[in-house]
């Protein structure tokens, strides 16, 4: 949540931040800002709304070689100009920008800064107003960066700049990711490697309680104890065209349709010489040492891991217990005497998720975190990682890593089948190219699936999606695709619980799109649409090839019935997004959300 930029060196800054924040804006999208310094001083542009709104504000004649940038998510203080970073102390001198949340704020304003007017209802401004304060009492900057670090409770990742010295941009983090990015004769600073891209692909990793003094010629990162740290580059493997849309109106269209060559590069990357799945034999181990698995995430990875139970059980023998993280967190159930902990998270980064891996890592239980970010603060502080191979995810709805998600959790699953001589009657490796070939012929039916948004999601103010087992997890999935990106009141639900409530509900047209993938399920799902259908329904029943009947919507292509979820989302997604697009939404950026959620 929220993005930062900075740039040092010799090119005039603007553009480079400006672009550096369209590529962010994922993060967050509520409002944004500039500040570049040049011999006249500070420049500070903002305003509330989008980077294309930002642009509208700066002005074009200005021109610098330092500067920093942001965009926010909005935590503390409404989205406005006002609140909208960068923030600058009380004379003008610092001006800062910061991801994260400072938990202790108040007190901080309460115990340093009675005499200072606060100009927003942020929590960051007590940073930036701190550090002046060191600096008047006669503190060097970097001495009055770090005491202000120290003071800090909460997490960050901070960009500042000082109006008096056009030569360092001061960094530091703590729980909430940031990068530098190194060049010849200018360095960067970004959330994300995407964003500066445009100008590198050398970075460098921060660790927690870190800072840094960034020059145009040099960084160097310190403790808050002040001991400098030394740490080699690594090179970003990304493409520019992987996080561009090319030719697609969305990405999270793009992203869809990445899915059947998703599964076909996660085959090729868990793949040994012999053409066998393989997963790293410690993680195996520790699977096998095991007497419980926990798997542990939120939103969508929490949808892929109650699949994953499925296939871990089903396949693995192994009991999970899948969580979502916000509760866990403060509700931790009875465990098991040897568990064993999944974290499962597209961005690795998800506060929620991280607060129940600290807790498990104090506890000295081992970890494994599925994700598709190397070098994400879940992978780096977990023991193992499991990468999904899936590229660059953008659109704020997942789609693309979802399924990637369920495919390794897939593979793992029969790789410990294996380890523990378990005979499996079919091979993975055909099945997944089989779901690959299907995912395909399902993107193909865009037009079919836009025609079932606009019969049955034009007008309506809810809908619900009914399932069983397997199905009744993927209906949570199409559930929250739809709610979060359409605004449609849509709900998941095991069909055989309806009649125990949710059935009240059911009015005339109300939509209810059921899946009907099992066979073991099929005549009870079907019974299920029958009692909604006395009550008014409108339904859309999506089934599997064998199981179909006359009153079905939609058939799709026959998979192994335990990986039916790999195909059976991606209509759900497809109905999703039309669903948005006739509504007039904003597809890869709906409102009060962002990508990555680094706050609890
Ligand atoms: O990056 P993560 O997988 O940890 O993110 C978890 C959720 O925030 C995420 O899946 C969210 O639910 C998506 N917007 C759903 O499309």
């Amino acid at each position: 949540m929220c993005g930062i930029v900075g740039y040092i060196g010799y090119q005039d800054v603007k553009e480079i931040l400006l672009r550096g924040l369209e590529k962010l804006e994922y993060r967050g999208y509520d409002s944004a800002g500039i500040a570049v310094l040049n011999d006249e001083g500070i420049h500070l542009f903002k305003e509330k709304g989008r980077i294309a709104d930002l642009r509208n504000v700066v002005d074009p004649t200005v021109s610098a070689s330092i500067g920093i940038g942001h965009t926010r998510w909005a935590t503390h203080g409404a989205p406005s100009r006002v609140n909208a970073h960068p923030h600058q102390s009380a004379s003008g001198r610092f001006t800062l920008v910061h991801n994260g949340v400072i938990e202790n704020y108040a007190i901080l304003k309460r115990e340093y800064l009675q005499d200072v007017a606060f100009r927003s209802d942020t929590d960051t401004e007590v940073i930036v107003q701190l550090v002046e304060k060191f600096v008047n009492d006669g503190l060097s900057v970097e001495e009055a960066f770090r005491k202000t670090l120290t003071l800090l409770k909460g997490s960050y990742a901070i960009a500042m700049i000082d109006a008096e010295n056009q030569e360092v941009i001061y960094v530091a983090k703590n729980k909430s990711p940031l990068l530098v990015g190194l060049g010849h004769g200018f360095n960067v600073v970004a959330s994300d490697a995407m964003a500066m891209l445009q100008v590198t692909n050398q970075f460098v990793e921060l660790m927690d309680k870190e800072m840094v003094i960034v020059t145009s010629e040099d960084i160097t990162i310190k403790t808050l104890n002040g001991d400098i740290v030394q740490r080699a580059p690594y090179t970003a493997e990304l493409d520019a065209s992987d996080i561009e849309k090319g030719t697609y109106p969305h990405y999270m269209l793009k992203e869809i349709d990445e899915q059947p060559f998703v599964m076909r590069r996660i085959i090729q990357k868990y793949q040994d010489e012999n053409g066998q799945l393989t997963i790293d034999p410690q993680i195996i181990q520790e699977v096998l040492n095991a007497d419980r698995i926990y798997i542990i995430a939120c939103g969508t990875s929490y949808h892929a891991g109650l699949v994953g139970k499925q296939l871990i059980e089903k396949w693995a023998k192994i009991p999970v217990e899948v969580h979502v993280a916000s509760e866990f967190s403060y509700n931790m159930p009875l465990l098991s005497e040897k568990p064993l902990f999944i974290y499962i998270s597209q961005s690795g980064e998800t506060a929620d998720s991280r607060a129940v891996l600290v807790q498990t890592n104090n506890l000295g239980y081992k970890a494994i975190t599925i994700t598709n970010v190397p070098g994400s603060t879940l992978s780096r502080e977990a023991d193992y990682t499991l990468l999904l191979h899936a590229g660059p995810e953008i659109a704020v709805a997942s789609t693309k890593a979802y399924t990637a998600q369920i495919a390794v959790l897939a593979i793992l699953a029969v790789a410990t089948a294996k380890a523990k001589g378990i005979e499996l009657d079919f091979d993975l490796v055909k099945e997944l190219a089989i779901v690959a070939n299907v995912m395909e012929m399902l993107c193909d039916a865009k037009e079919e699936m836009e025609k079932i948004a606009r019969e049955y999601l034009a007008v309506t103010r809810n809908c619900f999606f009914i399932g069983r087992a397997v199905d009744y997890y993927v209906c949570l999935e199409g559930a929250l695709k739809l709610k979060e990106i359409s605004y449609i009141q849509a709900e998941g639900f095991a069909g055989g619980e309806l009649k125990h409530g949710t059935i009240a509900l059911i009015e005339d047209g109300t939509p209810v799109i059921a899946l009907a993938t099992q066979e073991h399920v099929n005549l009870s799902i079907r019974g299920n649409v029958k009692e909604v259908v006395a009550r008014g329904a409108n339904p859309c029943i999506i089934s599997m090839r064998g199981l179909e009947t006359e009153e079905d919507r939609f058939v799709i292509p026959a998979v192994h019935p335990m990986l039916t979820p790999l195909v059976s989302v991606v209509p759900l997604q497809l109905i999703a997004y039309y669903a948005a697009l006739h509504r007039g939404c904003d597809v890869d950026k709906p409102r009060n959300l962002a990508k990555s959620v680094t706050v609890e």
